[in-house]
């Protein structure tokens, strides 16, 4: 039995208005790029001849370009989850022209299961190689776990696509496990140290599902991080020292606990600074995604083992990795995003959380989302499956933004991701604001003395002075002021707040 090639043009004429389409990849690596590429072109031809064309996207996180940002340009997103970061997407969400669903992405396999989504009519899996046994097809991924192995099974069609820019090896790189539906004899995910390797090296798929194979050679769109600046250099060395600091106070064991970076050029950042700390010992990462500081670890031996949901790195680093798998294959496991971001695996496990928030406002709540509470930035990514339910929480983010002009900290965040009760640290610039063991007052001085700009304490300390007494002194009228001020001005420093206090 063999399955019948396509082009991505006769794979993309396939989807239908209002489709439901499940896809491989978590972050900008491991989508599917050449039926994406038609498909946004043949949205533009549909709305130019008086049709309507929209479908339903489903990834493990956010996705690329040719994905997120190509289809949310050609107006042909009717819905979106679990998470982005392209930067045409957020415009369009902004817009209010596409229903976005922020959610955790260790949930969405399970919710996609239960149905929450209605039904999948299509699953677009890049594979790197494929072969059949039986009446199966074993798919083997490239460089992310995801939501395959649900989306496959649930999907009422399968499109493949074989892009031979990946090492035919990936899978050795893959262990692909779903978890059984939630009740009653469900087993405990039997993962019990980051390499473990708990599922096969394949996704199996029905092959009487599979309408063709797209032949493609794509490289990755993957994006360069900023270079490590001053400011996230300082927060990489604060957190380093942090942790180093619980150690010595056996807070965390001689032969520490695996680590999760969020994504970005601060997580990046933080994962440098941490392999470069000499008293530091040799660790595991436990994490949704692997980034190039972490590549460069494993390979100078200071990362043991590392598991993640995908290979969020430039392709040169992918190469590295291809070109090493030998080593790779035997130390670092790309899984499914239910196992990699699942809350009990990373409880039992002790996982360090390690996030980036936009801001943080006195008491240890946090905001990653939203700007100014309304202006989508990317979503909570994975982030709270870690923060929430790892053994520390640490979250970074500069004491400023926009040169100076706006406090990271600030007296009530304008929309809460993570609660006070679940952050247990703030890292800026400025130093370590280490909340656990305060009440509501005690943070708010650790946080203003330690985290916030010098040029705005005087601020906060208004703040504090003049807020309602209580357990939690807030005043509305106060942080409504600062807020207002930024909205309409760009600038969040006020000297006073007695005018909106009138
Ligand atoms: N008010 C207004 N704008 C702010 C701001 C604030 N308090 N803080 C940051 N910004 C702006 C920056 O100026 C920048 O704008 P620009 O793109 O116009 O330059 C933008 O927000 C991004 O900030 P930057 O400092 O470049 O942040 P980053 O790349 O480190 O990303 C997050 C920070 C929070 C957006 C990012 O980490 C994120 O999306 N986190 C949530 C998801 C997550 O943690 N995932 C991890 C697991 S998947």
């Amino acid at each position: 039995m063999t399955l019948s090639h396509i082009t991505a043009a006769e794979a993309a004429a396939m989807i239908k208005d209002g489709d439901n389409l499940a896809l491989s990849g978590f972050t900008p690596n491991g989508n599917p790029k050449a039926i994406f590429r038609e498909l946004s072109q043949r949205a533009i031809r549909e709305h130019e001849a008086g049709n309507p064309f929209a479908i339903g996207i489903f990834t493990g996180a956010s996705s690329c370009q040719s994905v997120e940002g190509d289809m949310a340009n050609a107006h042909a997103i009717k819905f979106r989850a679990p998470f982005s970061t392209n930067a045409d997407f957020r415009n369009h969400v902004n817009l209010e022209e596409i229903d976005y669903e922020d959610m955790h992405l260790g949930h969405m396999a399970e919710r996609m299961r239960h149905g929450f989504y209605g039904g999948m009519d299509w699953a677009v899996i890049e594979v790197s190689h494929y072969e059949i046994v039986g009446n199966t097809c074993r798919a083997y991924l490239t460089s992310a776990g995801g939501i395959v192995t649900t989306a496959v099974r649930l999907a009422k069609r399968v499109i493949l696509e074989h892009n031979t820019f990946h090492n035919p090896n990936s899978r050795f790189l893959h262990d692909t496990y779903e978890p059984a539906d939630c009740g009653f004899g469900r087993k405990p995910i039997p993962v019990l140290a980051p390499y473990d390797r708990v599922g096969h090296d394949y996704v199996a798929i029905d092959i009487d599902k599979i309408v063709g194979v797209i032949d493609s050679c794509i490289p990755e769109e993957a994006r360069a991080f900023k270079d490590v600046d001053e400011f996230t250099s300082k927060m990489g060395h604060y957190v380093a020292e942090f942790l180093v600091d619980d150690m010595k106070h056996g807070r965390i064991p001689p032969q520490f606990l695996p680590i999760q970076s969020g994504v970005g050029a601060t997580g990046n950042a933080v994962l440098a600074a941490l392999g470069a700390n000499e008293h530091i010992p040799r660790f595991n990462v436990y994490s949704e995604v692997v980034q190039d500081a972490a590549i460069k670890w494993m390979l100078e031996g200071k990362i043991i083992d590392a598991s993640a949901t995908a290979m969020t790195v430039t392709n040169e680093c992918l190469h590295t990795v291809y070109d090493n798998m030998d080593y790779f294959s035997k130390h670092l496991t790309i899984r499914q995003s239910e196992v990699a971001n699942s809350p009990e695996v990373i409880r039992r496990l002790g996982v360090i959380a390690l996030n980036t928030a936009i801001e943080c406002d006195l008491y240890g709540n946090e905001n990653s989302s939203h700007i100014c509470g309304s202006k989508l930035m990317n979503g909570i990514g994975g982030s709270c499956d870690y923060e929430r339910n790892g053994y520390i929480s640490v979250f970074t983010t500069p004491s400023i933004a926009k040169g100076g002009r706006i406090s990271a900290i600030v007296p009530m965040c304008t929309h809460v991701d993570s609660t006070e009760h679940d952050v247990d640290v703030i890292v800026t610039e400025q130093g370590v604001a280490d909340l656990r063991g305060k009440g509501p007052r005690r943070r708010a001085e650790e946080i203003i003395n330690h985290c916030a700009h010098p040029d705005y304490r005087p601020l906060l300390r208004e703040y504090l002075r003049i807020a309602d007494k209580g357990h939690e002194p807030q005043s509305m009228t106060a942080a409504f002021a600062m807020h207002d001020t930024l909205r309409k001005k760009g600038d969040m420093r006020l000297t006073d707040f007695s005018e909106y206090l009138k």
